[in-house]
């Protein structure tokens, strides 16, 4: 495997940034992660966009031009040999001393990773369990920073308890989202619902474009918060991302949604949405 670290490609395993990058030291990175499959990548644009807007947020500067990034990201995937899996990319702002105020003249590091993962298949499978937790992360994860503990921890409670994400709870109740994924359910009555974009959750890309895969399919989306309580109640769940897609969610901590089966509705949404990307 190779890696692409501020200018070079070089083996993964001898990849390195400097232990006073304060992307180590502060999470003070941004990053994005995007999908390959049969060769393309899915939904490149919307990624650089929100890479730009996180970038923005935060005062980093581009490394390097757009352009010259969509070089690097395919010439990553080409020299990984990958066809089908992901790219990993993040940004921080680059090496100083140790201070918690941004450092006057710093350039930022890029790293670029590729890896391939088992084809995907508009099937489903049999769903994916979630369990729920309290939301403890900080109040701005609409950027996308690898400041990413609290969902790691969230993570891995799941996997202890047998399940496959957390979807976190804020102090109202109401699902923000899940660790690494989008949040949605679809009601009694048909509707889609999922939390409307704020600082409260990431403005997932797999959610924007499966919004619009469901307006094709004559679906109605409702942008709006919903509690566990009305996720138990629902006809189906599911959760979106950049690796997962569109992926049926059929227990919640432990209780079924639904008939406990992927529902008609995710597994529309997921053919669709691998149809429209790839
Ligand atoms: N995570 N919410 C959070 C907190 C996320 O970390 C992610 C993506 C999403 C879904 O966004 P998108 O559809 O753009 O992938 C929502 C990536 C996959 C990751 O960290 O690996």
């Amino acid at each position: 495997r190779v890696a692409y670290v501020n200018g070079r490609y070089v083996p993964h395993r001898e990849a390195r940034v400097h232990v006073e990058d304060r992307g180590y030291q502060f999470a003070d990175a941004v990053y994005e992660v995007i999908g390959v499959v049969n060769g393309r990548f899915l939904d490149e644009e919307p990624h650089l966009d929100r890479l730009d807007r996180s970038l923005k947020e935060l005062r980093i500067a581009w490394p390097i031009a757009r352009g010259a990034l969509k070089l690097v990201l395919r010439e990553t995937v080409r020299r990984n040999r990958v066809r089908n899996g992901l790219v990993y990319f993040q940004v921080s702002r680059g090496v100083a001393r140790r201070d918690f105020g941004f450092p006057k003249r710093v350039r930022p590091s890029l790293v670029v990773t590729a890896r391939a993962t088992p084809p995907v298949s508009a099937d489903p499978g049999p769903g994916v369990a979630v369990i729920t937790v309290p939301d403890i992360r900080w109040k701005r994860v609409d950027i996308k920073t690898t400041g990413l503990l609290g969902g790691a921890l969230g993570k891995q409670k799941a996997r202890e308890q047998g399940a496959y994400e957390a979807w976190q709870v804020d102090n109202d109740g109401l699902v923000t989202e899940g660790t690494s994924s989008n949040a949605w359910i679809v009601t009694s009555a048909g509707e889609l619902v999922t939390r409307p974009i704020g600082h409260e959750i990431l403005a997932g890309i797999t959610r924007q474009t499966v919004k619009k895969v469901a307006a094709d399919l004559q679906l109605a989306v409702v942008e709006r918060p919903f509690s566990v309580a009305e996720a138990l109640a629902a006809r189906e769940a599911f959760m979106t991302s950049a690796t997962s897609f569109v992926t049926p969610i059929v227990r919640i901590d432990g209780k079924p949604v639904g008939d406990g089966r992927p529902g008609d509705v995710a597994r529309r949404l997921r053919a669709e949405y691998l149809r429209a990307v790839s």
